[in-house]
């Protein structure tokens, strides 16, 4: 294993961010290529067989360009429906991204979780399975938001968002779930951890659970006893499509001073 290997985050845009921020908190010294599908972005409203064909073609040559050491689907849309052509297309470690059920089952009181994904993820039989695995005794209300993923790349590039555009996205489901009360929200897609403020704000009683820490624990786990490079390697970003300008900002602020349009 070569010190310089990169660690390959891959996303539709700018979700994956939230699962490298953590990533880079364990590993500051890995390498880092961030893949953005920017050209094929939102995901969410695509088709199952558009995202099992297409998210394997493209990390595959992105596996090809940058030789990376393992690759990370940092996309619960992509995870939910490729992970499993990715792997079998693919020869080095892939991690997926999985809704986070499991702890949300874990510490939710009234039994009643709210599950905020991409359309494409909440309408996956994988989500049904893992809420009858880990969640049987609790209501499980999912909800699927085109609208939050644009919120979470516009202020990512800089707009001014507000916390009643956040709420005004996710109140169907509060609204869905009548008299019960949904005291647990899995966010269940990369993007919304980046507007976890403003959802905060927006309801101050719920508890947000995502994966992107235990993703992080994995990425450490599978990577432990390798070699790092000695100093720190540049983080290098690559876009299907232009990024607009006002957002290499952000990127720079998550180490990834190298951008570049595949
Ligand atoms: N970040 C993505 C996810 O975790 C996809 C957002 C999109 O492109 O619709 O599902």
């Amino acid at each position: 294993m070569q010190a310089d290997a990169p660690i390959l985050f891959f996303d539709s845009g700018v979700g994956g961010l939230s699962v490298l921020q953590p990533a880079r908190a364990l590993l500051p010294r890995a390498a880092i290529v961030y893949a953005a599908d920017s050209a094929g972005y939102p995901y969410g409203k695509r088709s199952e067989a558009e995202i099992a064909s297409r998210v394997p073609a493209l990390l595959g040559r992105l596996v090809e360009r940058f030789r990376p050491r393992l690759a990370v689907i940092a996309c619960n849309t992509a995870s939910t429906i490729a992970l499993d052509h990715v792997r079998a297309a693919l020869d080095l470690p892939v991690v997926g991204t999985v809704p986070a059920i499991k702890p949300a089952a874990e510490q939710s009181r009234t039994r009643v979780i709210g599950v905020l994904g991409t359309e494409a993820t909440v309408r996956q039989p994988y989500v049904d399975d893992l809420a009858s695995r880990f969640a049987a005794d609790c209501t499980i209300v999912p909800h699927g938001s085109p609208d939050l993923v644009d919120l979470a790349e516009a202020k990512l590039a800089g707009d001014t968002i507000s916390v009643a555009d956040v709420r005004a996205a996710a109140q169907p489901m509060f609204n869905a779930a009548g008299d019960s009360r949904i005291d647990t929200v899995v966010l269940a897609c990369t993007h919304f951890p980046l507007l976890a403020d403003e959802l905060r704000e927006a309801w101050p009683d719920v508890a947000y659970v995502d994966g992107g820490a235990g993703i992080a624990r994995r990425i450490a786990f599978l990577t432990r006893k390798q070699p790092w490079p000695a100093q720190l390697p540049l983080g290098i970003a690559v876009f299907t499509a232009p990024p607009r300008a006002t957002l290499l900002g952000a990127l720079d602020r998550f180490g990834l001073d190298d951008v570049r349009v595949l």
